[in-house]
């Protein structure tokens, strides 16, 4: 198998998110130094790399709320490319098409659960109270909290509003959900209700991109790993190819690295 295998899938089934050339810079630290990815509909794929490896910069650009210095992204049918004349509404097109997912979930603490996921149909999709309530509730279900929907988010543990976030995300139905290490600020404990909770949606289809170290989800779930490292794609490929069989010396040391700690260890089940 070779390293195009994921984009020939990408290209097969129609690419969802399409990022060329994307590069970036704070002053003199080039942190991206022209990233490609295609991300087919309904793929999964999982980025990892070192701390400080460029990843949530990544992302960021991917939704416009950094402006790369170089490259086009296209998430559904919005295009932009950096430095084109701004345009607020495909920026905000492009932003609405793929939904995020942060290590920090941010619930509007003053909100109940239900109230945090209709805001977005509300205020953003102009959508009507009761037809918003209808799909906080069925979103809700999805991520198995009907029962928490008029609770207020600090009687949730970590676990549960991460979930909450995701359902929030949901409801502005995106084509793709961007994950930024959602489980890394959770008491291991929590880490397999959230990580269920995206094994679904990926099972129902879903296209997603989830920055994340947990190996055994990736195995499971991901049908292609990117490794990043210094502002460079150092290689990708299926799960089973990067972490039984990586190429590079750098993709083996960070995989033996993580393997050490007890969250990463493969194998170890975590639903
Ligand atoms: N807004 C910013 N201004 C200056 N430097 C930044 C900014 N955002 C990120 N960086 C730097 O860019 C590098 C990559 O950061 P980041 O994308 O957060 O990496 P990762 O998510 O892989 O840990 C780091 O050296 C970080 O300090
Ligand atoms: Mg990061």
């Amino acid at each position: 198998m070779s390293d195009n295998q994921g984009s020939a899938v990408a290209q097969a089934v129609g690419t969802m998110l399409d990022a060329r050339g994307i590069k970036e810079s704070f002053g003199t630290l080039t942190v991206l130094k022209g990233i490609d990815l295609a991300v087919g509909r309904g793929e999964v794929v999982v980025v990892m790399g070192p701390s400080g490896s460029g990843k949530s910069t990544f992302l960021r650009c991917l939704t416009f709320p950094e402006e790369p210095d170089a490259g086009t992204v296209r998430v559904g049918d919005i295009t932009i490319k950096a430095g084109a004349a701004k345009n607020q509404n495909d920026r905000r097109e492009l932003r609405r098409n793929a939904g995020m997912v942060f290590q920090h979930f941010n619930l509007f603490p003053h909100k109940t659960v239900i109230e945090n996921v209709m805001e977005g149909p509300i205020a953003v999709r102009k959508m009507e109270k009761a037809r918003a309530r209808a799909l906080a509730m069925d979103l809700l279900a999805k991520v198995g909290l009907a029962d928490h929907a008029d609770y207020y988010p600090s009687r949730l543990s970590g676990g549960q509003q991460q979930r909450v976030a995701i359902a929030r995300a949901l409801a502005m139905e995106p084509q793709v959900m961007l994950f930024n290490e959602p489980t890394s600020a959770l008491d291991p404990e929590l880490v397999g209700e959230v990580l269920a909770v995206m094994k679904n949606l990926a099972r129902e289809g879903m296209t997603m991109v989830v920055v994340t170290h947990e190996i055994a989800f990736a195995q499971d779930v991901a049908d292609r790993v990117m490794f990043m490292d210094g502002g460079v794609v150092v290689e990708e490929g299926t799960p089973g190819q990067l972490f039984t069989s990586a190429r590079e010396e750098r993709t083996r040391r960070f995989l033996g690295l993580i393997n050490r700690q007890p969250q990463g260890t493969p194998g170890k089940p975590v639903f």
